[in-house]
């Protein structure tokens, strides 16, 4: 505080970049109509709500307060609410014909000044609502005051936020698709490529590189069940529920809520204002799904590093080092990793401010926009990129068999086969095979290129039958079960993947 009294006491100091918002864009003709046009008759306080004010707020006052800078990203959804709130007070004769005709076409010339970035934003007009009004009453005169009959801006922020989020909702949802169907070619193309698969990052049991893609697209398909379960709950209409209590007007909110695509009116006034769980909603599936995009990013670093090799990202995707010529860098992947910080931490503040809020509005709540647009352009930014880095990269078929094989991942299939051919309990093939393990490990020879007297010698039930699965693509192959790793179960999966996501 005491920082700021010195600076804002010094005149010849520019204002400190905390007082200057910036509010481009800027409006070309003269701002001055709308500047008095905002103030009210004692041209000190808020034309808005300045009636009870004697004076304008202080300057720091305005900064805290203004959220202009940001929500002027909600003046398409603004606009469609006033049109469709318009239209109904016409409807229901609260409004005149003509009035009604007045906004609907004076906000659609304030559209164009937005569009056209010839809007002059004002941060003493606090917000995107009231600076379409001031507008608005600038264009049209008195018909525009009519406009705010029978509705709140707390009800018309709550109505603006759905119909943005629900738009974020629906980007998320075509670029998961985008994802899943990049995925799924690629899954196609190596649907019998063997790799290892990994517990505890330790070399497990052979997978097919279809099949490990196509986890990727369960996991993106859950997340798109889980936008959708968010959109349908999102979408009852707030508009109608006035600062709190509702109105006494007679307004018909089915038809408002029709008007904007929603499936209904909101039932509870109250809750109506000071919900936001369509924001939280919102934030935790982005944020899970940026959790998916991040071990997706992870494996793709580990993949293409030197020691692994399993994958070669594409020049487009991939950086060099400023020092060392010999490097490529996974930045994409890197990034596509590194972003879910932001998004995870969008939540987590906004379930922090929301957390202890008594009913009905409060202003905390202007703090939910900023994480959302932020989270919402990193969240398809991360899918954009990914759909494209993962339609790009390249496999390395020779060194992820070899891989497949280092690290006895056929043991199992020995265990198996003892259990199976030999009617040997599972502990106890557990066991021998194990010794074959060790064996193996200390001739430094893999488990199939034991000799089978080798074999016969820790048990004799061994037989040269053994080989036939020991190899990395006979186990893959035997692995039929369903939801398997079989080249014959990933070929039908990637069938039905294409059907439940991409028809
Ligand atoms: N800019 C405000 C917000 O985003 C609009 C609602 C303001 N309502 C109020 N009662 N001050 O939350």
């Amino acid at each position: 505080m005491a920082i700021i009294a010195t600076l804002a006491a010094i005149p010849t100091l520019p204002a400190p970049f905390f007082l200057t918002p910036d509010l481009k864009p800027k409006r070309t003709m003269s701002d001055k109509s709308t500047l008095d046009s905002a103030q009210g008759a004692d041209g000190g306080s808020n034309r808005m709500w300045g009636g009870r004010f004697s004076t304008a707020p202080d300057a720091l006052m305005e900064r805290i307060n203004a959220s202009i800078g940001f929500d002027k990203a909600l003046y398409a959804q603004d606009i469609a609410g006033s049109v469709a709130h318009a239209r109904m007070l016409g409807d229901a004769g609260i409004l005149s014909g003509e009035d009604v005709t007045a906004i609907c076409a004076g906000l659609e010339d304030v559209r164009a000044e937005i569009d056209s970035g010839t809007f002059d934003f004002r941060a003493n007009l606090e917000d995107i609502h009231m600076n379409i009004e001031a507008r608005l009453t600038d264009m049209i005169g008195d018909a525009a005051g009519r406009l705010h009959t029978a509705r709140s801006r707390n009800d018309q922020v709550a109505t603006d936020f759905r119909l943005w989020v629900r738009d974020a909702i629906d980007a998320a949802e075509d670029a998961l698709k985008a994802l899943q169907s990049a995925l799924i070619d690629q899954a196609e193309a190596h649907a019998d490529w063997v790799m290892p698969g990994f517990t505890h990052l330790q070399a497990a049991q052979p997978v097919t590189l279809g099949h490990h893609l196509l986890a990727y697209v369960e996991m993106f398909g859950r997340d798109r069940g889980r936008f959708a379960d968010a959109r349908a709950r999102l979408n009852e209409s707030p508009l109608g529920a006035g600062a709190l209590a509702g109105t006494s007007f007679p307004i018909d909110r089915d038809a408002t809520a029709k008007a904007l695509g929603f499936d209904r009116p909101t039932s509870n006034s109250l809750d109506s204002v000071s919900d936001r769980d369509f924001v939280l909603e919102y934030l935790s599936a982005a944020a899970i799904c940026a959790g998916h995009l991040s071990r997706l990013g992870e494996e793709i670093v580990i993949w293409s590093s030197a020691q692994f090799r399993f994958a070669r990202l594409s020049d487009t995707f991939s950086t060099g080092s400023s020092m060392m010529p010999q490097k490529r860098n996974p930045d994409a992947a890197e990034l596509i990793r590194g972003k879910t910080g932001r998004i995870l931490g969008a939540f987590t503040a906004m379930s922090t401010v929301m957390k202890g809020l008594p009913l009905a509005y409060s202003k905390d709540m202007q703090e939910d926009k900023e994480p959302v647009f932020d989270a919402a352009e990193t969240l398809m930014v991360c899918l954009t990129v990914a759909a494209r880095m993962m339609a790009n990269v390249a496999f390395d078929r020779d060194r992820l068999a070899d891989a497949a094989g280092e690290g006895f991942t056929t043991a199992t299939d020995l265990a198996d086969w003892l259990v199976r051919k030999a009617g040997v309990p599972f502990r106890e093939s557990h066991h021998i095979t194990g010794r074959v393990v060790a064996m193996a490990e200390d001739k430094g020879c893999g488990l199939e290129d034991l000799e089978p007297g080798d074999l016969a010698a820790i048990d004799v039930r061994i037989t040269e039958d053994v080989f036939n699965v020991l190899g990395v693509n006979n186990s893959v192959r035997s692995r039929k079960s369903y939801g398997g790793t079989a080249p014959e179960n990933v070929r039908t999966q990637i069938a039905a993947a294409r059907e439940r996501f991409l028809s």
